[in-house]
């Protein structure tokens, strides 16, 4: 077995064995900003991780070596969360994920310990793949491998369910990089499963899986290549105005129908009826209505490609994700001119059954459906027309239904 790379400089005496601990990254099917909404997503786990090898330490300090970033980040455990704040304004963007989550697990009360790894991954960063998302619940799993058992993460008598584990995750981002995310990308890393995509209730918290397994069919997702200040601004701008469009809906409802329990608990977007939507819209702002339109109709849009998924109608299926992404550029607003050229390129390619822009959105990548005998054609021609309409090149990748997190002890 090769020898733990000795990346730092020191003689630590370790006691403890090496061990390594992974999280995949995720695609997401359709259900693109419902899951702050309270609504459904259908993600897939997919066969790229982030992932740390190390060992614990017999003190409080955490000490990475980024291969990606070759880049070393440290800081101390001791006094989270408390500390968190100073702590954080010191470490680089990708060590702050990994803080945030000891911050998460010690508010939970769970005794951590340090340790030393090298965190390396094929997870493409910022590239819409969910690499934070995978880092926060890799760095979960190597607490709990580092921590002499302080705590687990499994389905039956574990400290945290997976889908606990996503949510504490979840906050972790949220104080890490300051979008105040929903659920979608850590559930999604953490309930992945072979050759299965899973649908969330984002509310309930409930999921069930669906296969995922058409041999014709390939996921492909590619990279814009682009990355934008803009979208944790935006992002957090779109969360507030759908809670607006959500209170003025329910006041506007309650006004007219003063009886009527279920308008009176509305509390999230999710709560309001397509009809209801419909007969009240008119007296939102343009801006809220575009919003609210927007999400109301993609929860829809998830149930539809779920039915369509169970009948083997993938094709159909396909057909709703260009419908999502016009929504997503025309209504809710957060596409941008290369995310809508891939779009736009793949939909002339026959075979290429549906494609969108995936995540919060101002760059990242797309997904796209596509029947086997086809991804040498839309290859051809995203590097054929791209270049020319976004002044750049895009990445392409062929990703696979895969497992969630794990751990291992390696010697
Ligand atoms: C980002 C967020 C998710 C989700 C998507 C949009 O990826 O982290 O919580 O809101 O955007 O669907």
């Amino acid at each position: 077995m090769a020898e733990f790379p000795r990346v730092f400089d020191d003689k630590t005496a370790y006691s403890s064995p090496l061990g390594a601990a992974w999280a995949p990254g995720r695609v997401n099917l359709i259900g693109e900003h419902t899951d702050y909404n309270g609504g459904f997503v259908l993600p897939l786990a997919v066969d790229r991780v982030s992932a740390f090898a190390g060992r614990t330490r017999e003190d409080q300090t955490v000490r990475l070596w980024s291969t990606h970033f070759k880049a070393y980040a440290q800081f101390s455990l001791e006094g989270l969360p408390e500390t968190f704040d100073e702590q954080r304004a010191n470490l680089p963007g990708w060590a702050r994920y990994v803080l945030g989550v000891a911050a998460e697990l010690t508010r939970s009360d769970i005794a951590l310990k340090g340790f030393d790894a090298v965190v390396s991954g094929d997870v493409p960063l910022g590239g819409g793949m969910s690499s934070s998302a995978a880092l926060e619940i890799a760095s979960a799993e190597a607490y709990a491998l580092f921590s002499d058992h302080a705590f687990s993460i499994g389905e039956k008598d574990a400290t945290l369910t997976p889908i606990e584990t996503a949510g504490l995750c979840q906050r972790a981002e949220q104080i890490a990089s300051g979008l105040m995310c929903g659920i979608l990308d850590q559930a999604a890393s953490c309930l992945g499963q072979p050759r299965k995509a899973v649908l969330l209730d984002c509310r309930s918290l409930d999921y069930r899986y669906l296969p995922f397994e058409d041999p014709d069919v390939s996921v492909v997702v590619i990279d814009t290549g682009v990355r934008r200040e803009l979208a944790t601004s935006a992002y957090n701008e779109r969360r507030q105005q759908c809670e607006e469009a959500t209170q003025r809906l329910r006041d506007l409802i309650v006004q007219v129908e003063p009886e009527n329990e279920q308008a009176r608990s509305i509390k999230e977007l999710r709560d309001v009826s397509p009809e209801q939507f419909e007969r009240f819209k008119a007296q939102l702002p343009a801006v809220l209505q575009k919003r609210a339109g927007y999400v109301i109709a993609e929860n829809e849009r998830v149930l539809q490609v779920v039915k369509l998924l169970e009948e083997g109608k993938i094709e159909e299926a396909g057909k709703i994700l260009w419908i999502g992404h016009a929504g997503l550029r025309d209504e809710y607003e957060v596409s941008c001119n290369e995310l809508d050229a891939l779009v736009d390129i793949a939909h002339e390619v026959p075979g290429v059954l549906g494609a969108r822009m995936m995540g919060g959105g101002f760059g990242g990548c797309t997904i796209n459906l596509v029947r086997n005998e086809a991804v040498d054609a839309l290859r051809q021609a995203v590097e054929q027309q791209y270049p020319e309409r976004a002044g750049r090149e895009a990445s392409i990748d062929i990703c696979r239904a895969a497992a969630g997190p794990g751990h291992v002890v390696l010697n």
